[in-house]
């Protein structure tokens, strides 16, 4: 099965799909999620099959527009509201107290569960129409657990060739584009204002500055009790090719004596380096917005030109590149000891 386009009917088969307790894939403004009826646990269960993904690692739920949050959290603290109204539609996942009857599958098993109303107007329009706009769809990322996430249907297909089979797990494909954000949403934990003040789980597009200018303080840095979080992992987000990031001063000399290895070289760059040769290169924008965009296409058709290594310019390391750095960070943690292996 391909990907279709979003038409009214295409989404309308969708939401009758998962209200059946079958996957859908569908496109959000951060990345394609794989989504299920967060009510309904076997077909959560279905989501870590296909996933390959552990099953104590909780999922997001993504509401509809105006929806009711007290319906899946309880002890909903003021700070909610006032991220929702800041930032609802769009990439902030707020994790919050999970109210009784909230299926453990969601949650993982914790007592928490995380919300997220997207604004993608394909993903709205499904959660209008799954339950009369009072369902929740639980979705992860639409990837392999560990591996790049997709920010287009193709990306989609290419992640679950088996799955999208007749018969295979995955029901649907709606395609909506290229994700206009490109990275994850931002995480921040509610569940513990009390005694840890708002959280950043995880860095996305909606910054800790922006949050901060809404609560009048800070987000901190996760504390060794914060609720986990996969995206969190050391590695993650990783494509199949190892990948390395190196500082824009050391490039020339790094690509010079992997040449002289006759290693075959992917570079990912954001300022212009004329001088280097690599056998397959991307140029990414330089601003934090434009970068993230197009990060996630950017590893994937690196990831493809059969290279031993994707080398990655080091980016910035100012708060406004935070979301990309993390990222990148962990696509490059299980690599971090290639290189010196392919020089030694
Ligand atoms: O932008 C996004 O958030 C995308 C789109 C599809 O909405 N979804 C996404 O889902 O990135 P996923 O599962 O790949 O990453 C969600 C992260 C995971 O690291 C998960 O552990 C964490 O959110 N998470 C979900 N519920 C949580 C909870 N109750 N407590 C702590 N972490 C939670
Ligand atoms: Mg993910």
């Amino acid at each position: 099965m391909k990907s279709q386009a979003s038409t009214p009917e295409a989404i309308a088969r969708a939401a009758l799909a998962l209200e059946s307790g079958q996957l859908v894939a569908f496109p959000t403004e951060t990345v394609y999620g794989l989504g299920a009826d967060a009510e309904n646990p076997a077909a959560v269960a279905n989501i870590y099959a296909a996933k390959g993904r552990p099953s104590n690692h909780p999922v997001i739920v993504h509401v509809a527009p105006g929806a009711d949050i007290s319906y899946w959290a309880k002890d909903i603290p003021a700070e909610a509201q006032q991220l929702i109204d800041a930032f609802w539609p769009g990439p902030l996942t707020l994790i919050l107290k999970r109210a009784d009857h909230i299926p453990d599958a969601v949650s993982g098993g914790q007592d928490t569960v995380g919300i997220r109303c997207p604004s993608h107007p394909v993903a709205q329009e499904l959660l209008r129409a799954f339950k009369g706009g009072k369902g929740g769809v639980a979705a992860p990322s639409a990837n392999k657990f560990g591996h790049v996430s997709p920010t287009m249907a193709a990306h989609v297909e290419e992640e679950f060739e088996q799955e999208i089979q007749p018969g295979g797990l995955i029901a649907s494909i709606l395609d909506g584009g290229q994700s206009d954000v490109g990275i994850e949403s931002t995480i921040v934990d509610l569940s513990r204002l009390a005694t840890h003040g708002p959280v950043l789980l995880r860095p996305g597009h909606i910054t800790v500055a922006q949050m901060a200018a809404v609560l009048g303080t800070t987000p901190a840095a996760p504390d060794a009790a914060a609720p986990r979080a996969s995206g969190t992992l050391d590695a993650h987000y990783a494509p199949h090719t190892p990948v390395i990031l190196v500082e824009a001063a050391e490039l020339d000399d790094t690509v010079n004596r992997l040449h002289a290895k006759n290693k075959k070289l992917a570079l990912m760059s954001y300022q212009a380096h004329p001088a280097i040769h690599a056998e397959a290169w991307r140029h990414l924008p330089a601003d934090p917005a434009g970068y993230a965009h197009d990060l996630y296409a950017g590893l994937r058709e690196l990831d493809h030109a059969d290279a031993d290594l994707i080398l990655v310019e080091a980016l910035p390391q100012d708060k406004d590149w935070q979301g990309v750095n993390d990222r990148l960070r962990r696509a490059a943690f299980d690599s971090r000891d290639v290189l010196q292996e392919m020089l030694g």
